[in-house]
């Protein structure tokens, strides 16, 4: 199957009027489940219009930005499968995720493995599955793949200073600008092929601006590649696009900035192919998680005066942090719907 993302553009106002319908509607799938299945296991619902809705919708507002779907967000196959079917590319973080983007019918070419840090394994096995184009941060990583995958196309990673965001990666991920010059120095040395420049802004970044700021650093790099005769083709703007349902005013703001940075550092027409790698964006919305309340207990609460109790009510759900709500679930601010007197079992 191929579907057209120039079809039919929603606006997204009519889409937020769609919204409650929407809701109904998966609330009356989410009810026929439980009947059907007629257990306590808990699951996910799925609608896929909200995926399409979203890839249109980035078409409509960042058309000059490949998105490569970041799979360790939701790897489920019937999604990846319709990415495939759309066009779209995919960010993989280990073989498992290379695994099931080509078992979807992606191509090699469309990966990029963007884990800074890849073990040997895995680098072996995306060389052997034609996987080219991958991340570094750090010297040790340059050596790792001047040894197993001399051919590859880098990305180098900087990382973005003080951005305000529910997961913040700069801490862990890319390096300084000063780093970086001395990285570029040492891959030239080693003959290592570096095509561009990546960022990650982190995770739900709450700063729009913050784009704005990485693709004026990411220019720097640029400068400095073809200063010492490295010739860069790639941007990459990594994650960080929020994707819960009544985001996209957000999600507008980094659009605006996004556009504007780029007209200034990376003219359209100059050469340089822009991706991201939008994760949240693309499949939050879309799943709804139905657990059950399994258990209830009382208990009285001592306070810190002495002799005064207060009671309080503990619900035990069929889910917890080892299943759906584990990695700081309380950032993503998702919404809960209870269903109440629902008489199944
Ligand atoms: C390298 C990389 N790209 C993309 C993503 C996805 O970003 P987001 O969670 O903001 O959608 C992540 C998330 O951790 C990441 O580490």
């Amino acid at each position: 199957m191929s579907v057209n993302l120039n079809e039919t553009i929603w606006h997204p106002r009519r889409e937020r009027k769609m919204s409650e319908v929407k809701s109904q509607a998966i609330l009356d799938v989410i009810k026929n489940c439980i009947v059907k299945k007629n257990n306590d296991i808990p699951f996910y619902v799925a609608d896929f219009s909200d995926v399409l809705y979203k890839c249109r919708y980035w078409k409509t507002k960042l058309p000059r930005i490949e998105p490569f779907y970041a799979v360790k967000c939701n790897s489920d196959p019937m999604l990846l499968n319709l990415l495939v079917s759309l066009g779209i590319r995919f960010d993989c973080a280990s073989k498992g995720e290379i695994d099931a983007v080509l078992a979807a019918g992606a191509e090699s070419s469309d990966i990029i493995y963007a884990h800074p840090f890849k073990s040997n394994t895995f680098l072996r096995y995306a060389a052997s599955v034609n996987v080219d184009l991958m991340t570094f941060d750090c010297e040790q990583e340059l050596h790792k793949i001047k040894k197993i995958s001399p051919q590859a196309r880098l990305v180098i990673r900087i990382s973005i200073p003080n951005v305000p965001a529910a997961f913040p990666l700069s801490n862990k991920f890319g390096c300084t600008l000063k780093e970086a010059q001395k990285l570029l120095v040492t891959a030239q040395n080693l003959g290592l092929n570096i095509v561009g420049v990546s960022f990650h802004v982190g995770s739900l970044c709450e700063q729009p601006f913050a784009y704005a700021k990485a693709i004026k650093m990411a220019r720097e790099v640029f400068d400095m590649a073809e200063d010492i005769g490295y010739h860069f083709t790639l941007l990459d703007l990594g994650g960080g696009f929020p994707g819960s349902t009544g985001s996209l005013d957000i999600f507008d703001k980094m659009c605006y900035y996004i556009t504007e940075a780029l007209e200034e550092h990376f003219p359209q027409g100059c050469g340089v192919r822009v991706i991201a790698e939008p994760g949240c964006y693309i499949a939050c919305s879309a799943y709804t998680l139905c657990c059950k309340v399994i258990g209830k207990k009382t208990d009285d609460m001592n306070l810190e005066d002495e002799g005064s109790y207060k009671q309080q009510v503990f619900y035990y759900l069929n889910d917890g942090a080892y299943g759906s709500f584990g990695y700081g679930f309380e950032k993503y601010g998702f919404r809960i719907k209870p269903l109440l007197n629902f008489k199944i079992y």
